[in-house]
């Protein structure tokens, strides 16, 4: 239990009604989680506003209600209290009750549009060979053989909270964590600390959420804003917005790309089916590695991840090993099939991660690259045409097909895809069952090919305008394989 007021102590009050001594015991945003004495920070979030839950939250034990709303007298014994912003609100309310514990540790965070997930989790293992490590992302948190899926890849600050004192218990004082854009926007992360802050890429995504690009930009510059002359940022010099995000920092950094001017770079490499060879030049002398993921685009994320541990000074034994042991996640460049041809499943749902992927299977490729891929529905037009060209320039043949229609017509995604594919460019075929364009590609592949499946990765599941259907890209491929060997 802690008091109202001194967990109101950072949050910028407009009016309250209601004693402030009010004993507060858990705080939460969802009316269904209020328990006895639960302080209800209502939300107007985008689909739902939370002062409709404020009846039901009080029924339920609620005594805080914390909202943009004016104190609504109608309530006995309830202690009322308006503020600015209820989302800041909530993080500070949050932090406060867990009583900063995001200050006890040393967090990594990682923003950018592609790559989040993968350098979470190299950076997770690297770390984790010194220190205990937990991470928080796409993958959902984890620490040691404690796993929880969340619904978000930067989750409400009081799971992230919640979390923390829970590990922190047990002896951990490192974190790494994806930071979403939205996530930064929203201030889910308004009181976590950061130590340092790592930049992937920057292209056009979630412009539904954003509007602009310029203020999706400055949302992702919201993690390196907070970083402090101690700090560290990490920047992928190959990104052409580099030197925007650099010029704003206050705090210390190291750049890491394939360009010469690049703090950590590779001076040489090869990329098969098998991985990743390479070696690279750091501040503290060569580093060899060897790696099980795919790709040009993964040795960006191995040298991301080597950044930040030679910040850390991880020795590179322990560098050397958490790489080599980090295998592909699933979903993310994950050749599922490597016989006379190969499968390779891929959750690139933009148009620069679609690049990104075919041209570094380009690299990899001795026969053709037959891509198979759609765009979801009801979400950023403004992507499809430019996923069109960017197949159309790096592939061999394109199967286009659906990813999610939700409520739009599946064939009116494809066509708006295939507005944008290169002029002359007509080795393609639509086909809007997915299952039928995935047979498809592996019936007309042969020895040396590379067949990708991009856009859906791990995902289970197909979501149209009436139904969503379990599906797999996975299990799909599979089946189709097993059958032909059965026939064979
Ligand atoms: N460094 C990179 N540059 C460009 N594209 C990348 C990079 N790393 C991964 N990708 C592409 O982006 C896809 C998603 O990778 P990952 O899950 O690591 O990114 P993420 O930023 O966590 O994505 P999300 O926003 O969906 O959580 C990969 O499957 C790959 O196609
Ligand atoms: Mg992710």
């Amino acid at each position: 239990m802690k008091k109202l007021v001194e967990l109101l102590h950072h949050v910028p009050v407009v009016v309250s009604s209601g004693s402030l001594s009010q004993e507060v015991s858990h705080i939460t945003n969802d009316s269904r989680q209020v328990r006895e004495n639960s302080c209800f920070v209502a939300i107007k979030g985008f689909k739902e506003d939370g002062s409709s839950y404020i009846k039901q939250a009080i029924k339920k034990g609620a005594k805080t209600i914390i909202s943009r709303q004016k104190p609504d007298q109608q309530y006995k014994n309830i202690t009322w209290v308006q503020v600015k912003d209820d989302r800041y609100a909530f993080s500070k309310l949050i932090s406060s009750f867990y009583n900063k514990i995001s200050d006890h540790f040393y967090t990594v965070g990682i923003t950018g549009t592609n790559g989040k997930t993968t350098i979470t989790t190299l950076v997770s293992a690297i770390l984790n060979r010194q220190y205990s490590t937990a991470q928080i992302g796409t993958l959902g948190m984890s620490f040691k053989d404690f796993q929880m899926k969340t619904s978000l890849t930067t989750p409400e600050p009081s799971e992230i909270f919640k979390f923390l004192s829970e590990v922190h218990a047990q002896g951990c004082q490192f974190l790494v964590m994806e930071v979403s854009s939205v996530g930064l926007h929203l201030f889910r992360v308004e009181d976590i600390k950061f130590s340092q802050g790592i930049f992937t890429t920057f292209s056009g995504d979630h412009l539904d959420f954003h509007g602009t690009m310029e203020d999706y930009f400055q949302s992702k510059m919201l993690l390196f804003k907070k970083l402090q002359a101690n700090d560290w940022a990490v920047i992928n010099l190959d990104d052409p917005t580099a030197f925007k995000i650099i010029d704003l920092l206050n705090c210390k950094y190291l750049t890491y790309g394939f360009s010469k001017n690049a703090d950590i770079r590779p001076i040489s490499y090869k990329f098969t089916t098998d991985g990743i060879q390479a070696v690279i030049e750091t501040p503290k002398g060569k580093l060899e590695v060897k790696s099980p993921l795919i790709g040009k685009i993964n040795l960006t994320n191995i040298l991301a991840a080597t950044t930040s541990a030679v910040i850390k000074e991880i020795s590179f034994d322990n560098i050397y090993a958490a790489i080599a042991e980090t295998k592909p996640i699933r979903g993310r460049l994950d050749f599922i099939y490597k016989n006379d041809f190969s499968v390779l499943i891929d959750y690139a749902h933009t148009d620069k991660a679609i690049e990104s992927l075919l041209v570094s299977l380009r690299d990899i490729v001795v026969g053709r690259l037959i891509v198979v891929f759609g765009a979801g529905g009801d979400r950023d037009k403004t992507k499809r045409p430019r996923m069109g060209e960017v197949a159309s320039k790096y592939a061999d043949y394109l199967i286009i097909t659906s990813d999610n229609p939700r409520k739009e017509e599946p064939n009116a995604i494809i066509r708006d895809i295939v507005e944008g594919i290169e002029e002359g460019f007509d080795s393609m075929a639509q086909e809007p069952d997915r299952s039928k364009a995935i047979g498809k590609a592996l019936d007309m592949a042969n020895k040396g090919d590379i067949v990708v499946i991009a856009g859906k990765g791990h995902e289970n599941y197909q979501i149209f305008k009436d139904k969503t259907i379990h599906f797999s890209d996975y299990e799909v491929v599979d089946k189709i394989l097993k059958k032909r060997e059965s026939h064979a």
